[in-house]
């Protein structure tokens, strides 16, 4: 990526191409046969979401539950998209995710990554890694990823709302059908022991508590007041402020379209949707979820 000119980028966006079988643009597959051959260690930690799900939210939370005391540094001056590296992504004036999780001195090693369940690297599996997935509401999901792609020029152009909105259903979003990701880790979660499978809405509803359970999963003895600390420092005003969370860092978004810390909330769908969206899209969530043990707090 050397020479490469980010201007010429924000001028144009990257074709969806079908890969395996799902959406995708080649930011995302361009380092494909290193991401498929990555050798994972047993202490890594996946952090799985489909995009705009809370990924930054939680590696957060697991970034001070690991290195908030041993190396506060990290905490002030290194990104979090760099402290938590994005596996399978190849950016613009970054190294790849592969070779920013190689570089990582730290254990256990942080990564995140939006692939489906059936594409992540099998050694994750085989080493029996620590698996944290964090879903979101359908709707409120759509509505995020709309506005991300609005802004992040490394995504296709969304077009207008109801054009975004009809791909979502149709599952032509990149990484996937939303319905697919959210069902195909739930169903792992069913045989692999080691998946965490937590929900962007009681986050929202206790952080503390979410905090908590992430420690007893990760098998973390940390102290009541330092969960607090860590409650209160990722709150979504305080991320917003922090550089080295709110993404303001990266040069391939444009926080003057929308921010990446745009709202966190729940509900925000009921500002986007009409009456008749929100009616073709529960027909089409009811007739696609097919699992009732997958429930959803807020899926309305
Ligand atoms: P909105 O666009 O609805 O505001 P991801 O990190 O997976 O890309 O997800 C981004 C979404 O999570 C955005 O949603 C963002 O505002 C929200 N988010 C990030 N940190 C948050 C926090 N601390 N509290 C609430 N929402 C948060």
């Amino acid at each position: 990526m050397e020479g490469f000119d980010v201007s010429l980028m924000l001028t144009s966006r990257p074709e969806i191409f079908d890969f395996e079988g799902i959406s995708m643009v080649h930011y995302f597959t361009d380092d494909w046969e290193n991401v498929q051959n990555f050798q994972a260690r047993p202490d890594d930690i996946l952090i799985a979401t489909y995009p705009k799900a809370g990924t930054t939210w939680v590696s957060y939370i697991l970034d001070q539950l690991y290195f908030g005391n041993t190396a506060p540094e990290r905490q002030t001056s290194v990104p979090i998209y760099l402290r938590v590296p994005f596996l399978e992504a190849v950016i613009p004036k970054i190294p790849t995710g592969v070779e920013l999780v190689s570089n990582l001195s730290t254990t256990p090693r942080l990564i995140k990554t939006h692939l489906p369940v059936q594409l992540v690297p099998k050694s994750f599996w085989e080493q029996n890694c620590k698996v944290v997935y964090v879903a979101r509401n359908a709707k409120d999901n759509a509505v995020s990823y709309f506005h991300f792609e609005r802004m992040n020029f490394i995504q296709p152009d969304p077009g207008d709302w109801n054009n975004f909105l009809q791909q979502f259903m149709d599952g032509k979003k990149v990484f996937g059908p939303w319905h697919d990701h959210v069902s195909g880790y739930w169903e792992k979660k069913q045989t692999y022991s080691n998946l965490h499978y937590m929900f962007f809405e009681d986050m929202v509803e206790n952080t503390a508590r979410e905090v908590e359970h992430l420690c007893s999963f990760l098998g973390l003895s940390t102290p009541t007041e330092e969960r607090e600390k860590i409650t209160k420092n990722s709150h979504f005003d305080a991320m917003k402020q922090n550089k080295m969370t709110n993404y303001s860092t990266i040069p391939v978004m444009n926080f003057s379209i929308s921010p990446f810390m745009r709202k966190g909330k729940v509900g925000d769908w009921k500002n986007h949707f009409t009456v008749a969206q929100n009616e073709q899209f529960d027909k089409h969530y009811k007739a696609k979820m097919k699992d009732p043990t997958l429930k959803f707090r807020t899926q309305i």
